[in-house]
């Protein structure tokens, strides 16, 4: 079903949609191996991930020669950390698949200078030609990436204040101690993701059915970061059936 610029795909459950999106993903690697590829961290990737690595220890998927950026890191959270989004991705992901570690790109939320490392992120996703496919999540107040909602977006890689949801939303990797979560992290910006050259926004779960039903209402608004997605003209948004509830009813 295409709305308001995006393709929506349901799926029957998460693990259909994971499996479905790995198998994608491996296509894609097959088709072009030096695929440059942006991924999210969150709970909903996680039988992706599970997804990738099987169909890699079946050689299935080959990331030897791929590319990665993810998303955002926290600031103040040292890469080693076992509460930073990049220990969470080796353990997820990076472990398990055959992705060279130099092609393995994040950003440093303990680097002296947020600015200065925000503007070498960039600048290493411009020389590595771009992102081919990202792979985004949803923020349950409509985030993607650490682009939270507010009065204004901004376009680079940037460092940016949590919201207080948003904390909450990351409790579990602090051992559920709120005042553990940093209050601010650094994220890819708007306009880095829009510069992607196709984008999958993945949503499953019944906590996410009301911001899918928003992101598919048509109106573009800073208050709701996902939606600026209508813009693109090649983003799919891939929802179980829970994810997706809310708009079937409607738009059916
Ligand atoms: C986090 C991340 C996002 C992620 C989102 C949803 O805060 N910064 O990149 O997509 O929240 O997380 P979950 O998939 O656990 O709902």
């Amino acid at each position: 079903m295409h709305v308001n610029g995006l393709s929506i795909r349901s799926f029957a459950s998460p693990a259909a949609a994971a499996r479905t999106l790995a198998r994608d993903v491996a296509r894609a690697l097959a088709l072009k191996p030096t695929l440059v590829l942006g991924l999210p961290t969150g709970r909903t990737p996680v039988p992706l991930y599970a997804e990738l690595a099987a169909l890699c220890a079946r050689g299935r998927a080959d990331f030897s020669q791929a590319t990665t950026f993810n998303l955002d890191e926290f600031l103040g959270i040292p890469a080693a950390d076992a509460r930073s989004y990049r220990a969470f991705m080796q353990r997820h992901l990076f472990d398990h698949v055959n992705l060279s570690s130099r092609r393995i790109n994040f950003l440093d939320g303990a680097a002296a200078d947020a600015a200065t490392e925000c503007l070498r992120y960039e600048r290493r996703i411009a020389r590595a030609g771009g992102l081919d496919l990202l792979i985004l999540g949803l923020g349950v107040n409509g985030h993607i990436g650490f682009n939270e909602p507010g009065p204004a977006l901004t376009s680079a890689t940037h460092r940016t204040r949590l919201t207080a949801a948003t904390r909450r939303a990351n409790v579990e990797l602090f051992a559920h101690r709120l005042r553990d979560v940093p209050r601010e992290a650094l994220s890819m910006g708007m306009g880095t993701i829009l510069r992607a050259r196709r984008i999958v926004l993945l949503a499953t779960g019944a906590s996410k059915a009301s911001t899918v039903k928003r992101l598919a209402g048509g109106r573009i608004s800073p208050a709701l970061p996902a939606s600026f997605l209508q813009m693109h003209g090649a983003v799919e948004v891939w929802v179980d059936a829970a994810a997706g509830a809310a708009i079937s009813a409607s738009e059916a």
